[in-house]
């Protein structure tokens, strides 16, 4: 289906700030179809060729939903003037990243930036929601259209020649389409080139300042979602780790592909946060957990038995089923297996360190099994001198870096290093 309107015929005088984007609902439809249907008689923009009804939409409508394949629509005054929906690519799990876009603005209001705004929100949350590419499928005679893609950094990535027939004539089809953020070796399009000064004065920076920035934009989005305050509640009970992190750590299970460990549980925080990732991820992934138990003496989250706190913190949470759950020493050989096992051939995405000062013990227990570009949160990483953890995690953290095995991506909330396993680029650690 070729959905892409955005002509040039337009009329109304409106500034976008009267406008606002939001998820649609489906009191909306009747608004979306009609917009919609006004575009198939134009042959420009749909490759439907009779009007559609809000009941063969339906079903459509529903696959969608505000933190996967949000269906979004523009409104002034009361009204809808616009929509903008995200879609599958493909179906097959390696395109989860890559998302097609339609765009479709009432006629009345096009050429008042409605179009712009929707396309350019799109691209500003796409890594939010895990998308990292966008493509938009557009007629080839659908010049306005192309001309908008283009303005917002989308290539022509393909072209399908007479592959649609509209009224006896045939028609080419344009694949349109641009990663998000830009795949760009220099920094972040339109930004000066500053130096950034990190403690690694050596690591691969021009390749990570995109991701930087990335994430801390990613951050930024979440911070406005519902599970912003969801991540808050749950921390508040069960987590020392700073919301921030947490947000991160849904993000990452979200998005990423492979499984996830965590080592350290305690009473579940930041497991639970990876849980409600894999849940939106909307994605079977293994979430595999390394806790020992004992006893913790601490203000607001002291516990006389982490293990039976974690338990029941997982099942209120309704998680416990998403967690494997493994009682022991992270170094512990049965441990070791019992992970393998866990794991089957699976490859490890994310992984959480929040243990002990063992952080390279850890990285080296499990690393045949990260993926290249497995996303690392390894906590203890900042801290007074006389922290019995954060010397050692530090010290271990940026050995790893300084060989290249680690790419440091940030610092969050108190203590917390972000960053991605380089182990197979590494030069000898
Ligand atoms: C700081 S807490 C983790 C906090 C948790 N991530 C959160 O969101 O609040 C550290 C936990 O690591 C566990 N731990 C310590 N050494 C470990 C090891 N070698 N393997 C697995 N867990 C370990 C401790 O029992 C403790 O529950």
């Amino acid at each position: 289906m070729f959905r892409f309107a955005q002509h040039d015929s337009a009329v109304y005088a409106m500034s976008t700030d009267e406008m606002i984007i939001r998820d649609a609902v489906e009191t909306d439809l009747p608004a979306i179809i009609d917009i919609y249907n006004a575009t198939v008689p134009t042959r420009l923009v749909t490759a439907e060729l009779e009007p559609t009804t809000i009941e063969a939409r339906l079903p459509w409508f529903r696959e969608h939903s505000p933190h996967d394949y949000p269906f979004w629509v523009a409104e002034s005054d009361g009204r809808v003037i616009g929509w903008l929906d995200f879609k599958k690519f493909l179906p097959r799990c390696a395109y989860r990243g890559t998302a097609e876009i339609s765009v479709y603005v009432d006629e009345k209001f096009r050429r008042s930036g409605v179009g712009q705004r929707l396309l350019q929100q799109a691209i500003a949350r796409a890594p939010s929601l895990g998308i990292t590419a966008l493509v938009g499928l557009i007629f080839g005679h659908n010049e306005p259209s192309l001309k908008l893609f283009q303005r917002f950094g989308f290539e022509r990535w393909g072209f399908f020649p007479a592959v649609a027939q509209l009224d006896g004539v045939k028609r080419d089809l344009v694949v349109m389409g641009r990663h998000c953020p830009p795949r760009c070796s220099h920094g972040p399009v339109g930004r000066p080139q500053t130096a950034i000064t990190t403690p690694y004065p050596d690591a691969p920076q021009a390749r990570g300042y995109n991701e930087c920035l990335n994430l801390m934009y990613t951050l930024m989005h979440y911070r406005q979602e519902p599970i912003h305050s969801a991540l808050l509640k749950m921390r508040d009970k069960y987590s020392m780790l700073h919301v921030d992190v947490l947000l991160l750590i849904y993000h990452f299970a979200k998005s990423c592909s492979g499984s996830i460990l965590e080592i350290g549980a305690f009473v579940g925080g930041a497991t639970i946060a990876a849980a409600f990732g894999v849940r939106d991820s909307g994605r079977q992934k293994k979430l595999i957990a390394i806790e020992p138990g004992g006893s913790v003496k601490h203000k607001r989250l002291g516990t006389r038995n982490i293990l039976r706190d974690l338990e029941r913190n997982l099942d209120r949470q309704r998680v416990s089923k998403m967690v494997t759950l493994i009682k022991g020493r992270s170094f512990a050989p049965e441990t070791i297996s019992a992970v393998h096992h866990a794991l089957g051939s699976d490859e490890i995405g994310v992984l959480i360190l929040d243990a002990d000062a063992g952080k390279r013990r850890d990285i080296e227990c499990y690393r045949d099994k990260l993926t290249e570009g497995c996303w690392m949160i390894i906590d203890d990483y900042a801290g007074a001198d006389s922290n019995v953890k954060s010397a050692p995690s530090r010290a271990d953290v940026d050995a790893l870096v300084d060989a290249g095995a680690l790419e440091p991506l940030g610092f969050y909330g108190w203590s917390t290093w972000v960053g991605r396993w380089r182990g197979r680029a590494a030069r000898n650690h």
